[in-house]
């Protein structure tokens, strides 16, 4: 049997943070040790939303940059850009044939809208274009164009995974014969895990992020500014429950956490000296990653040429199965 794919779009809407380190880009890099591996980056899927040009480009720069700092290997893993696959954009179209009206009326993230616009009292599809409402349909081209076994995705992407699957099985069963593999969602929980700077899950839209690629001063900036409490420096710390040790625990090895744990208990330990620590651990961590971020993004050339070289390769195999689809659907 052949060695299972694991295929992820990653969309470039702003650079990634160290919770998407923690909760997306590591998991998926582990999972390419044990699956071959297609990581793209979703560019027509963030048309959407992002309609200033050099936004764009500067947000798919960074992306890229960042898998490849944190330790994407593009010649182990397929690394492209979706819209240098336009092979994808065919077989939208195909699957747009099979793909029920319904189905994209019970996508939460098209619902959202819809609700969010009775609230208001506007018309349903105020801001609704079509891009967002047929989302799920290039998503699962994205996915069926390469047959992937496995799908590792936030828990907000695992309905439409589920969508693919039901495109794919309903065409799969109109032929009467494998014409896609069903591709099963794996879910990152640890996305969960990581807090932000004020205790609360580490995201864009709370505004408590840790940017992983800022210079080494904001990035000591950016953990001064965790949220503490009110304590003196004498007063001894419970670690459990402080943000900042819930941050060291990520980083820190058992022997570092229960130094750090005897610290808080003892008193003395001021919460500049604690965010010090939790700075230089991650700092160290990072540091090396963000050597090779700055060197990608002062020489853009080296990104296109490793987009394009996944995306030749991707090319390939994307082309076959297009023949092969079109053959047994009677296109050609
Ligand atoms: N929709 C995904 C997101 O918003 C990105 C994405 C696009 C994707 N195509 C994909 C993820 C295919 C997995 C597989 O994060």
């Amino acid at each position: 049997m052949s060695i299972k794919l694991s295929l992820t779009g990653i969309k470039p809407t702003g650079a990634p943070h160290l919770g998407n380190y923690l909760g997306a880009i590591k998991p998926a890099l582990a999972l390419a040790n044990n699956y071959s591996a297609n990581y793209f980056i979703a560019d027509y899927h963030a048309l959407n939303s992002v309609r200033d040009p050099q936004v764009l480009r500067a947000q798919t720069y960074e992306v890229a940059a960042t898998w490849i700092a944190c330790g994407l290997d593009p010649d182990k893993v397929l690394f492209y850009r979706q819209s240098d696959v336009p092979e994808t954009f065919e077989l939208t179209t195909i699957l747009m044939a099979f793909t029920s009206k319904g189905l994209m009326n019970r996508a939460h993230a098209y619902k959202a809208v819809v609700q969010d616009n009775a609230g208001k009292n506007q018309d349903p599809d105020f801001g609704v274009n079509m891009g967002l409402y047929t989302y799920p349909v290039l998503m699962a081209a994205d996915i069926l164009l390469f047959d992937a076994d496995v799908v590792p995705v936030g828990k907000d992407q695992k309905q439409h995974v589920e969508m693919t699957a039901d495109i794919a099985q309903s065409i799969n069963a109109c032929y009467g014969k494998q014409m896609f593999t069903i591709p099963e969602a794996i879910i990152n929980e640890s996305t969960q895990l990581v807090q932000g700077l004020d205790g609360r899950k580490m995201s864009k839209s709370y505004d408590n992020t840790i940017p992983m690629f800022v210079s080494e001063k904001q990035f000591r900036k950016t953990i001064m500014r965790i949220v503490t409490n009110s304590q003196g420096v004498d007063e001894p710390k419970e670690p459990e429950g402080c943000n900042v040790f819930s941050l060291y625990r990520l980083f820190a090895t058992d022997e570092q956490q229960a130094a750090l744990a005897a610290r808080y208990r003892a008193g003395g330990m001021g919460w500049g000296d604690a965010k010090q620590e939790l700075f230089e651990l991650m700092n160290g961590f990072i540091s090396p990653m963000r050597a090779v971020y700055d060197e990608l993004m002062a020489d853009k050339n080296r990104i296109n040429l490793i987009l394009e070289a996944g995306a030749e390769k991707a090319r390939a195999l994307a082309s076959k199965k297009i023949v092969f689809l079109r053959k047994n659907i009677g296109i050609s």
